[in-house]
């Protein structure tokens, strides 16, 4: 029998779909235990110091309340100098560490963990959380960003580029050059919001700590619990089945994780800690505050010369985590000369972590903005721009593309977008009283796959269970991975069960830097191929597993994988895009209207279009809300997030996306995996920011350098 149609690269319905509907799936906050406990976190509402005292009479005093615990007297945890087991990976460590959760009378920010209240309902547990009674010393916190405020220098960032990037000599480039721009342009702290509130239940049986958390990286998590608590890691397992949305949020491992299963080992009985909307803005990460000058310099030809980048993030005392801001500047067009230099800029505010598109979100921004600037000052068409700064291999280490798709994105895009009635001069186009702006601007974001296992199983009645430790955060992993194994197998997919989200499972990176699905596909695959193999079959042919079993008088077929990126592949890859965005002004009021945006991305293969298609949408509405209307505001005076909540966080919702449009160019590109993808989770967002701000200056001649673009950003400018 002929081979198929493989299913990769269809746009098959997400499995898991009908249980989501349904309310099949289980989510971290439903799971269950018997005698399950409910904890809520009691925050802090000061931004520094310590307590002199703590009232817990009253929160003692409400019916049901178990253990009420402070920064003064909760109970003892062994905090050793360095962690027990050692972190094999630097960023694991700075996102997973141990916790040594309420030892320290110390208040770091506003939200930060004061105390716990444990008790037999989830209503007791708040109604008591709110009667503690806490004396704070007062101490000033410090939270200014202003361009002198005093900075550090970071040793590394987590990808590995330097933090003084250096090529050729930026400076003298710039002295010398025909053209240059140098603009500074600001970013405000932004939060995740994942429809899903960080959630855990944690219960230990025998010695050993089963915990449901909403972690995008399982491993990581039982890395942190193993070391805070100080078990043997084949003593705690942790489970992720489905997660409702994290982008970064559930990537690292939270305090409030450990703090939930040192209570249920305190307590002896089980116990489920959900924060609410308002905590996640302090307890569950945020994407950094940022300044950056850029400077570039070209020759009156558009050639680039010199590309400067200034970067200071905003990040709290402690962990003191600068983002990889300038991640993709280096690689983005031909420029012989380019110095990036990041910088961290300590405050009394939560940790912040990374978020969709670390990096290349707030970083990409500045740049293309400048790139769009510098096509203004050069009198010349901001795709051509582009274009004429394509460079022939990666200009940082010389290797060639093993794809790179941005020239066809950006001549593709142009083509459906309709680029050629583009009148150039801002403020030219109208439709009666709107101004109208059409905006580009160029997407990009490397192009992982990590080590990564799995294991397949074939039952006698044919049916498949590939079983990995990947989560799926709302992406499709169920759905690809049984592709995936359908077309190895000889199957179609609904015989193709797929078990993830647990550590008991083999051994997999977190779904996260646009790594997973090249990840966790290639292991599967993999492991799919061991089982062919050892049945003594060469390919996948409907029936022949079974058939082959038979012969063998056995029940079950396995196979199992560990599946290694290719160590040099001589070649560099990313994805790229290109983003082109309409954006309508009102003169007189200063709104501003998208009424239609085109994505069109070079991501290699899509395994699925549908789900893919849904990532890269996501992602430029990402880019909307990052442009228009997300920001998280510090109050100066107590370092809190004013706007904690989804009414005053203000993310886009189906209202403001009217004609949203993406396109997969057709790409080849089997460098990074054989299954030909190259992660599209977060190159949709990267740009996107930019393209709005450009479009908003074309259309009104006013150039807005500080995210979000409001009526405010406009107001008396027009
Ligand atoms: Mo993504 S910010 O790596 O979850």
């Amino acid at each position: 029998m002929a081979v198929s149609e493989p299913w990769l690269g269809r746009p098959i319905d997400r499995v898991d779909g009908p249980d989501k509907v349904r309310g099949g799936a289980r989510y971290t906050a439903e799971a269950e235990a018997a005698g399950l406990l409910h904890a809520v976190v009691i925050d802090a509402t000061r931004p520094k110091g310590q307590l002199r005292s703590a009232d817990t009479a009253a929160v003692e005093a409400v019916p049901g309340v178990v253990a009420v615990w402070t920064m003064l007297d909760a109970p003892p945890l062994d905090q050793p100098e360095q962690p027990k087991i050692p972190y094999e990976q630097p960023a694991l460590k700075i996102l997973s560490p141990p916790y040594y959760v309420l030892q320290e009378n110390r208040v770091r920010f506003w939200g930060d963990i004061a105390g716990l209240v444990v008790a037999e309902t989830s209503e007791a547990a708040h109604q008591a959380a709110r009667l503690i009674r806490f004396d704070y010393e007062e101490v000033p916190p410090a939270l200014a960003f202003d361009a002198d405020t005093a900075s550090f220098e970071p040793e590394s960032l987590i990808t590995g580029l330097d933090p003084k990037y250096r090529r050729g000599d930026a400076e003298e480039a710039l002295a010398s050059a025909e053209v240059t721009i140098d603009a500074v342009y600001e970013t405000p702290s932004e939060h995740h919001n994942p429809i899903e509130l960080a959630a855990t239940v944690a219960r230990f049986e025998d010695g050993k700590l089963t915990v449901h958390t909403t972690t995008q990286d399982p491993h990581g998590a039982r890395m942190s619990l193993a070391n805070s608590l100080e078990l043997e890691l084949d003593k705690v397992r942790v489970i992720s089945r489905y997660l409702g949305g994290g982008f970064g949020s559930k990537y690292g491992t939270w305090p409030q994780t450990v703090l939930a299963a040192f209570a249920a080992r305190e307590l002896g009985r089980p116990v489920r800690l959900e924060l609410s909307r308002k905590q996640m803005f302090a307890l569950n990460g945020h994407r950094a505050r940022h300044w950056q000058r850029v400077r570039l310099g070209a020759n009156r030809d558009g050639t680039l010369q010199a590309i400067a980048q200034d970067i200071r993030c905003q990040t709290d005392t402690e962990r003191r985590w600068v983002e990889h801001t300038g991640e993709t500047t280096h690689i983005m067009y031909g420029c012989p000369n380019v110095r990036i230099d990041h910088a961290g800029v300590p405050a009394n505010l939560p940790p912040n972590t990374i978020m969709r598109a670390p990096g290349s979100a707030p970083g990409m921004f500045a740049f293309e903005s400048a790139m769009d600037e510098l096509a203004m000052a050069l009198g010349m068409d901001p795709i051509d721009l582009r274009l004429k700064n394509e460079p022939e291999n990666d200009p940082d280490s010389g290797l060639p593309w093993s794809s790179r798709g941005l020239a066809r994105a950006l001549r593709e895009g142009a083509e459906r977008f309709g680029w050629s009635r583009r009148d150039p001069s801002p403020r030219s186009m109208r439709d009666g009283r709107w101004l109208i702006g059409w905006g580009v601007a160029s997407a990009v974001y490397p192009a992982f796959r990590l080590p990564c296992g799995a294991r397949v199983r074939v039952s006698a009645n044919g049916e498949a269970t590939v079983e990995t430790a990947a989560t799926d955060i709302g992406t499709g992993t169920y759905t690809i991975l049984s592709q995936i194994a359908a077309d190895a197998l000889g199957l179609e997919p609904g015989a193709v069960s797929v078990v993830i989200g647990d550590t008991d499972l083999p051994k997999t990176p977190g779904s996260g830097g646009s790594w997973g699905a090249v990840s966790y596909g290639t292991a599967v695959k993999e492991a799919c191929e061991d089982l062919l193999k050892k049945l003594g079959l060469e390919r996948p042919e409907p029936g022949a597993i079974v058939q082959a079993m038979r012969a063998r008088g056995e029940d079950e077929a396995r196979g199992e994988a560990m599946a290694q990126p290719p160590k040099d592949k001589g070649v560099s890859s990313y994805s790229f895009g290109a983003h082109f965005v309409e954006v309508r002004v009102d003169p007189d009021t200063c709104e501003i209207r998208v009424p239609r945006a085109l994505g069109v991305f070079g991501v290699g293969r899509a395994f699925n279009p549908k789900t893919a298609r849904s990532q890269l949408m996501g992602g430029m509405v990402w880019g909307l809300g990052m442009a228009l209307t997300e920001a998280s505001v510090v109050d100066l005076r107590y370092g809190h997030f004013v706007n904690s909540d989804l009414a005053e966080y203000h993310v886009p919702v189906n209202a403001d996306i009217r004609d949203l449009d993406t396109v997969i160019l057709d790409e080849e590109d089997g460098a990074v995996t054989p299954l030909g993808g190259k992660g599209l989770g977060e190159v949709g967002i990267v740009g996107m920011a930019a393209a709005v701000a450009n479009a908003v200056h074309h259309a009104t001649g006013v150039r807005v350098r500080k995210l979000p673009i409001t009526i405010e950003s406009l107001a008396g400018r027009l």
